[in-house]
């Protein structure tokens, strides 16, 4: 199955980041012409509907341009002692033959190919992001010009639809918005996507689509802008995490005191962040962007799966997670992890500070000075915390 990287959508990425990214729409006719097998596809979706566990939510069918109420294709059954709502794949067949377009929204929390599909997005942009999927039956409408509040990756993955896409405005309104035909003038792109066709439109671009004469599934991937005032007001919320600003002050009386005090405040806030560096905070915004709540992807048990079949021939180097080794004591030293607190001898924490960067050792040479299978089991157990990572087997390894 396919994986796909950030190029495969936008092509060369600094040409897309200083020329289409957050200014104008990119076509890119055939870019995953022949690779649609790892994205989320009709055969997927029928397997979804006859699950019994998706909640109605994540559906929503919509006929002649208005919602369907869900009332109309769910049906109420037993969890438990519980009552639940659950989708009527009958119902929402029967909707889709008669017209109704099927969206499938946050495809990415129920579905395995649109969360890796995520992936790339979330790491180019540190920002989350959801993937919704269209499906729509031969001769329907579409959807009427209107703008998104979200940079749109749209890909055509069976059949045909047509698009028409305007200008990116140099003013964007941050919300969504809907415009007509007359006071749009003469699109930019008008083109019937075909599968493995990428579209992408910045937000606040108006955009319009209609289904051809068969059955079309595309898929969007919408990216959310991290604007200025997001990722500073992200930087202020770290810099007063600390002690100095955990005092409770009294300021609704206005009193010379407590304005005072908040003077006091702002100027250390003010001092703290002119006395930031630029290229750490850029790197600390990246991280946190990347790893919030919506887009992390955990992959604990393939982890944990992979520390297991450590060998004595297999390569280990130092994660980034952040370890304090404390000082010596009785030949041993305090490491402190992720929440753990652990003692290790001496030798063990020499070995942790000597590999930095790339360095890699073999995990039966790690502890020095032990036999074989004494450093393997250490190495297996700093992977199980995070701090080593298997990097490959040894050159040469034959056992
Ligand atoms: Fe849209």
């Amino acid at each position: 199955m396919d994986i796909y990287s950030f190029e495969d959508f936008v092509g060369d990425r600094d040409v897309f980041f200083a020329q289409y990214f957050n200014r104008k729409p990119l076509l890119r006719r055939g870019a995953l012409a022949g690779r649609l097998d790892g994205l989320p596809s009709v055969r997927h979706l029928d397997d979804l509907l006859a699950l019994e566990t998706v909640p109605p939510s994540y559906l929503r069918v919509t006929k002649g341009g208005k919602g369907v109420p869900s009332g109309a294709y769910t049906r109420t059954v037993a969890r438990g002692a519980a009552l639940a709502e659950a989708l009527n794949p009958e119902k929402v067949y029967e909707l889709f033959r008669s017209g109704g377009t099927v969206t499938w929204n946050s495809l990415n929390h129920v579905l395995p190919s649109a969360r890796r599909l995520t992936e790339p997005f979330t790491d180019a942009f540190a920002s989350p992001a959801e993937v919704v999927v269209f499906v729509t039956p031969a001769r329907t409408d579409g959807f009427s010009p209107h703008h998104d509040s979200i940079d749109v990756f749209v890909v055509q993955v069976d059949g045909t639809k047509t698009w028409r896409v305007w200008d990116t405005p140099d003013e964007r309104p941050g919300d969504e918005g809907s415009h007509t035909p007359e006071e749009l003038g003469e699109p930019v792109i008008e083109v019937t996507l075909e599968p493995g066709d990428v579209l992408y439109v910045p937000h606040g671009t108006p955009h319009a689509a209609s289904a051809r004469s068969e059955l079309s599934l595309h898929l969007s991937v919408g990216v959310e802008p991290r604007r200025w005032r997001h990722l500073l007001t992200d930087t202020v919320a770290a810099l007063v995490e600390g002690d100095d600003f955990h005092a409770v002050p009294h300021l609704t009386d206005g009193g010379g005191a407590a304005v005072a005090a908040l003077a006091g405040r702002l100027a250390l806030l003010g001092e703290r962040l002119a006395r930031l560096d630029a290229v750490t905070e850029a790197a600390r915004l990246t991280d946190v962007g990347r790893t919030r709540e919506r887009a992390v992807h955990g992959r604990e048990f393939a982890r944990l799966a992979a520390v297991d079949a450590l060998g004595p021939d297999t390569l280990v180097r130092r994660t980034t997670t952040a370890v304090e080794i404390g000082s010596s004591a009785d030949g041993k030293t305090g490491l402190h992890v992720a929440g753990h607190h652990l003692n290790v001898p001496d030798a063990v924490a020499d070995a942790l500070r000597a590999l930095d960067g790339e360095q890699a050792v073999t995990a039966a040479t790690f502890f020095p000075g032990v036999p074989e299978a004494r450093s393997l089991g250490v190495a297996r157990g700093l992977a199980r915390l995070g701090v080593l990572e298997p990097a490959g087997a040894a050159p040469g390894a034959s056992r």
